[in-house]
C-alpha cells in the first residue's frame, strides 16, 4: 500500500499524485513507469513516473481521470492509501550523447516529457520543451516545465495561449530556423507523435516516442502491450517503452488501443453511477 502525500488537481480532469514509494524512488529513472491499481480488484493502470524524490522516498504520477481505473485513483484523498504500485517498470529514456534535444509533448504527455527535459536540462544538454494543448485551461505544469528547458514553447489548438497551432507547427518553424537539433523526444497522443515523426524524417532527425499500448502485466508475459517496430514484434513493457519512432507501426498501434472500447466504456458507465 502507498499513501498519498498529495493531491493536486491540475485542470477539470487531470490530477498530480505524490505518493509514499521509497524503493520505487530510488531506482527510478526518466521514461520508466509503474503500474497502480485501485481496490482489491481494480484495473492496472501503467502511468509513467512524472518525477521523483530520492531522499524524500516519493514519486509523482499524473494521470486524467477518462477511464474506470483512473476515476477511481483520481477519487482517492490525501493520506489514503493506493491499493499497489509495481515499478519502476520499462528501459529508462537514453539521454546520453545529445548536443541539443527538442523535447516535445501533447496535453498530459507534457508530465512525461517533463522528466526528460528535466533530466538533460541538468545535464547541460540545451533543451526546447514544445508543449502542445487543446485550450489554455488545460494547460499543466507550465512553471515546472519552464524550469526544465532553455525555452518553453507553448501552443493551443485553438490560439488562446502561446502560438495558435500544433507542436508540429512550431517544431518546423524551429527546425527551419536553424535551432540545430540533433535528437527530437516526442510524447503524447498516438497521433501527434506520428506527426512529429513525419516532420522528423523529412529532415533527418532521429527521434524518440514513448509507447503507450494497452497494458495489463507490464513485465512482458502477457503480450498485451505487443507493437510493430522496423517489422519486429517488441514489447513496449520490457522493451520499451521508448523506442525509434521512424521504425513504428503507428496504424496498428491506433487499431489496438481501440481494441477494448466498448468494455471500457461499460465499466466507466458501473463507476459514474
Ligand atoms: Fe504484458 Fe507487456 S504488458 S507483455
Amino acid at each position: 500500500m502507498n499513501r498519498i502525500l498529495e493531491k493536486r488537481e491540475l485542470n477539470s480532469t487531470t490530477v498530480l499524485l505524490k505518493l509514499e514509494a521509497a524503493e520505487i524512488a530510488a531506482k527510478a529513472q526518466p521514461g520508466q513507469f509503474v503500474i497502480v491499481r485501485t481496490g482489491e480488484l481494480g484495473e492496472r493502470i501503467p502511468l509513467t513516473i512524472e518525477d521523483y524524490d530520492r531522499e524524500a522516498g516519493t514519486i509523482q504520477i499524473v494521470f486524467q481521470k477518462v477511464g474506470a481505473g483512473t476515476l477511481l485513483l483520481g477519487a482517492l484523498k490525501e493520506g489514503e492509501m493506493v491499493t499497489d504500485v509495481a515499478g519502476p517498470l520499462g528501459v529508462a529514456t537514453h539521454l546520453d550523447g545529445y548536443r541539443k534535444v527538442a523535447v516535445v509533448g501533447g496535453g498530459v504527455g507534457c508530465a512525461i516529457a517533463y522528466p526528460q527535459a528535466k533530466h538533460l536540462h541538468g545535464q547541460g544538454v540545451p533543451v526546447d520543451l514544445i508543449a502542445g494543448f487543446r485550450s489554455k485551461e488545460i494547460v499543466i505544469l507550465e512553471e515546472e516545465m519552464r524550469r526544465a528547458c532553455d525555452r518553453l514553447l507553448l501552443a493551443t489548438d485553438d490560439g488562446s495561449y502561446g502560438q495558435k497551432g500544433f507542436v508540429t507547427d512550431i517544431l518546423r518553424e524551429q527546425i527551419e530556423v536553424g535551432a540545430g537539433y540533433d535528437r527530437v523526444i516526442a510524447i503524447g497522443p498516438v497521433p501527434m507523435m506520428r506527426a512529429v515523426c513525419g516532420v522528423t524524417k523529412e529532415y533527418g532527425i532521429p527521434t524518440t516516442v514513448s509507447l503507450n499500448p494497452i497494458m495489463i502485466d507490464g513485465t512482458g508475459m502477457c503480450g498485451g502491450c505487443r507493437v510493430t517496430v522496423g517489422g519486429k514484434v517488441r514489447f513496449a513493457c520490457v522493451d520499451g517503452p521508448d523506442f525509434d519512432g521512424h521504425e513504428v507501426d503507428f496504424d496498428e498501434l491506433m487499431k489496438r488501443n481501440g481494441s477494448y472500447r466498448e468494455q471500457e466504456a461499460e465499466k466507466k458507465g458501473h463507476v459514474c453511477r
